[in-house]
């Protein structure tokens, strides 16, 4: 009866007009063609499929159906194809057998489908038992005459068991409680005591639960006939966290076999103190918010302090330069006459001073000891008193910068010997000698180069102004640290080492 209500279903088949659908109806008897004689059979079917098929029935108790699938050869002899006949054979317990013959509603014209694709159909019938082999034949109508070889084709098929997801609606999974969701939450509520949260089945009235660590087990049970959130205290003797919970079911229809769900103890959301007497709590309880701000007080004051301790810190330390002068560093600038006073000399002189901690000897600025002591003299004092001697060199010559800048002591009329080939004579000696090397630096402006001349300052470390004067910088800071600090010295000594 089943059957031919399913075959209904089949019969909706919704197709092109024209094109063969098919008609099923269960024919478990041979078929009215076996008993004539056919000069030509139609081929066997291409290929056979069976998967499980949930329907949607109104009522609780899903059935579970094969679908059965079957795809046509494409050959010529479709033409002669009227039916197709599928029978089942279920190896349970008891054995169970039943075939079905689907008509097709039109004789094939072509060999495919009007759209391309090979002939394919699908018959849903057979219901499906658990765990059950079925063995599935097919073979296509007007079969072969007698004594001829019957072209069939079958395949096995094993269903599952209720652990499927489609199984599962079977109606003695659902009372087995495959469809029971119990939730287990699991929590360590002290070193003694695990508690268990789970959602008890209207299926049954009686559940174990158990701590499962390593080879220790505890448990306990749980009484309830109706679906509720049910909370249960185990009480453990070693340590729980991380153990294994274990929810066992006795529903009717399995038993002691019922399937167990698992869950695993974590630690309980909140801190508790363990196991304080209530007497205790209660008195904790009333003192808690007055130690809790006496805390938040403590804290409080330990920030400020600790705020003024790095403020005062900071003070120190920003304030350090103005408390604790370091040394000037002493140098001796010098350079062409026809440089450009004002805009060279003086903007580099400014740019030490600012910059480098420098004291700067300027010829311009002490022409009076000059004409005192004698060009040479002045040159060897000023050299023997300076840190650094600079030659300045500079592509700016032009007449329009005569001004001075700063200390305006001299006589603005005076014309001024060039100091600066004397000072190269002078200082030549040292520019051979590694020992002496290291004062002297040349600064070139505006792509300078030191001249053919006074090649020999080509060994001095040379910086172009504006772009090396990080790195000048970086020398001369280096020269008083080099003099004061005697630790200093190694890594000034090789980072001022000429190039
Ligand atoms: C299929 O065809 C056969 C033979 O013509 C007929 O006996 C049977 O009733 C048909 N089945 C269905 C479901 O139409
Ligand atoms: C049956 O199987 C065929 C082929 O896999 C598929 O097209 C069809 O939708 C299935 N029917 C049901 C009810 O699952
Ligand atoms: C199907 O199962 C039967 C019985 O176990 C076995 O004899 C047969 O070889 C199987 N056929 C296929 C195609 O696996
Ligand atoms: C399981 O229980 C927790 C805690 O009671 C809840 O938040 C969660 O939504 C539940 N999950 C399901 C699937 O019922
Ligand atoms: C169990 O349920 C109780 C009461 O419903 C709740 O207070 C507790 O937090 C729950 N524990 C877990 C581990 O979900
Ligand atoms: C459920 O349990 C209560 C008491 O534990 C009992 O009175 C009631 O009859 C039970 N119901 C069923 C359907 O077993």
């Amino acid at each position: 009866m089943l059957l031919v209500l399913l075959s209904l279903a089949a019969l909706c088949w919704s197709a092109m007009p024209g094109e063969p659908t098919i008609q099923c109806g269960s024919e478990t008897g041979p078929s009215p063609e076996w008993m004539v004689q056919h000069n030509l059979t139609p081929g066997d079917l291409r290929d056979l499929r069976v998967e499980l098929a949930k329907t949607s029935a109104a009522t609780e108790d899903y059935s579970i159906l094969m679908n059965i699938s079957w795809i046509l050869r494409a050959d010529a002899s479709i033409r002669l194809l009227k039916a197709t006949k599928i029978c089942v054979t279920g190896k349970n317990n008891f054995q169970s057998y039943a075939c079905v013959r689907c008509n097709y509603t039109e004789a094939f014209q072509s060999q495919t489908r009007p759209s391309g694709g090979k002939w394919t159909f699908s018959y849903v019938g057979f219901p499906v038992e658990l765990s059950t082999l079925y063995l599935i034949g097919a073979h296509n109508i007007p079969n072969a005459n007698m004594n001829e070889d019957s072209p069939s084709l079958s395949v096995n098929f094993t269903s599952p068991g209720c652990l499927d997801h489609i199984m599962k609606y079977k109606k003695k999974c659902i009372k087995a409680g495959n469809l029971w969701d119990p939730n287990i939450t699991a929590c360590k509520k002290n070193e003694k005591m695990v508690e268990v949260n789970f959602t008890t089945s209207s299926l049954g009235n009686r559940y174990t639960v158990l701590i499962q660590q390593s080879t220790r087990i505890w448990f306990s049970q749980v009484f309830e006939n109706k679906t509720k959130r049910s909370s249960i205290a185990i009480l453990v003797t070693e340590e729980s966290e991380g153990a294994v919970v274990q929810l066992i079911p006795y529903f009717p229809t399995c038993g002691n076999d019922c399937i167990r769900r698992k869950g695993t103890v974590v630690l309980c959301p909140k801190t508790i103190v363990p196991f304080p007497p209530d007497n205790n709590r209660s008195v904790l309880g009333g003192w808690l918010p007055l130690l809790l701000s006496l805390l938040l007080v403590a804290t409080m004051v330990l920030v400020f302090g600790i705020y003024l301790m790095w403020r005062h810190e900071k003070i120190k330390n920003t304030s350090l330069p103005t408390t604790r002068l370091l040394p000037l560093i002493k140098v001796l600038v010098v350079h062409p006459s026809e440089i450009c006073f004002h805009h060279t000399v003086c903007y580099f002189t400014e740019f030490l001073q600012n910059n480098c901690r420098s004291e700067v000897i300027l010829e311009k600025w002490q022409k009076k000891k000059i004409a005192e002591m004698g060009p040479v003299q002045w040159l060897t004092t000023q050299k023997k008193a300076a840190d650094k001697v600079i030659f300045l060199l500079s592509n700016d010559a032009n007449a329009m910068c005569d001004d001075t800048c700063g200390h305006n002591e001299d006589s603005p009329s005076e014309n001024s010997q060039d100091l600066f080939p004397l000072a190269f004579n002078l200082f030549c000696s040292d520019l051979s000698s590694q020992t002496h090397l290291h004062k002297y630096i040349v600064v070139c402006f505006r792509g300078a180069d030191p001249k053919d001349n006074y090649s020999a300052l080509h060994v001095c470390p040379k910086f172009h102004l504006m772009k090396d004067a990080a790195a000048l910088q970086t020398q001369l800071l280096c020269a008083t640290q080099h003099m004061s600090v005697g630790k200093w010295s190694q890594v000034c000594h090789s980072s001022c080492s000429p190039l």
